[in-house]
């Protein structure tokens, strides 16, 4: 028997007035299967995830995950059934300290209690880097171990499959290498991750596979190198200059 895809996205459609940022969109991505997003600002790529969890309905089309019909399915619930992800714009409860913003998730994401909440919080911090920082405030952490706490957030629900939405926006280049480091891991251990990204070579180290989205359409797919020496791609995207696609930042 041939297993369901993790995630699959038939025919899938959404406009905003003019603006469209899905047309007739199909993409499957197998278990453990690792999917780069790069494309314009405005492509549609935060959208896509918000499609992806509940936050945004489609005007037409289907969410399906491990082969079941998600479209319905309200954020929390998707949450329960494996879809982790993090937000553009980090939102963690400041006021907490980096254990209690991921036990959080844990309960209310993973649906665990007691002793399992606290060892999926306190793994979760391990695989993160933030051991250390356990028991800091959340409003009190730098601009990367913020980034490993949206991820760590994401993480605490127990996902199958995580979507990075710009996770490594801002960072120097020694931080990106950390965070790449810390996703590459959970690829490893078996994770599917979707990573939307700006800072294409982070992409390019951790990725086997590919997509440029540009207004509504899925514009290229494939190996990364191939995806980025497109020359639909470096039109749209990386401006067509020879030095492009290799460290390129999104404004
Ligand atoms: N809730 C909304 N209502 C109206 N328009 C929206 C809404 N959400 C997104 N848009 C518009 O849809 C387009 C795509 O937005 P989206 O955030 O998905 O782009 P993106 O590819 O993630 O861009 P960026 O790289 O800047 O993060 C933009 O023109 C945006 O203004
Ligand atoms: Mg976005």
């Amino acid at each position: 028997m041939m297993t369901a895809p993790l995630l699959r996205l038939e025919s899938l459609s959404k406009s905003f007035g003019q603006v469209t940022v899905a047309r007739d969109l199909a993409l499957s991505l197998g278990p453990g299967e690792a999917l780069g997003i790069v494309g314009p600002n405005g492509a549609g790529k935060s959208s896509l995830f918000a499609m992806i969890s509940g936050d945004l309905r489609p005007d037409a089309g289907t969410v399906w995950l491990d082969g079941r019909d998600v479209t319905g399915v309200p954020p929390h619930a998707r949450t329960r059934a494996g879809i982790g992800r993090t937000y553009q714009v980090p939102r963690p409860f400041t006021h907490l300290t980096v254990f209690e913003n991921v036990l959080v998730c844990a309960h209310q994401g993973a649906g665990l209690h007691g002793k399992q909440a606290w060892s999926q919080a306190m793994d979760v911090l391990e695989r993160t880097g933030l051991a250390d920082l356990a028991n800091t405030a959340a409003g009190r952490l730098t601009l990367l171990q913020r980034k490993r706490l949206e991820v760590a957030r994401a993480l605490g629900t127990g996902p199958r499959l995580l979507l990075l939405d710009e996770v490594a926006g801002g960072l120097t280049e020694p931080e990106v290498a950390e965070l790449v480091e810390v996703i590459r891991r959970l690829h490893a251990d078996g994770l599917g991750i979707v990573w939307i990204e700006h800072v294409v070579h982070a992409l390019v180290k951790t990725v086997a596979r590919m997509i440029c989205l540009a207004g509504g359409d899925v514009v290229a797919d494939g190996e990364p190198v191939a995806v980025l020496a497109d020359a639909k791609v470096r039109e749209l995207y990386l401006g067509g200059g020879p030095e492009s696609g290799t460290a390129e930042e999104g404004p």
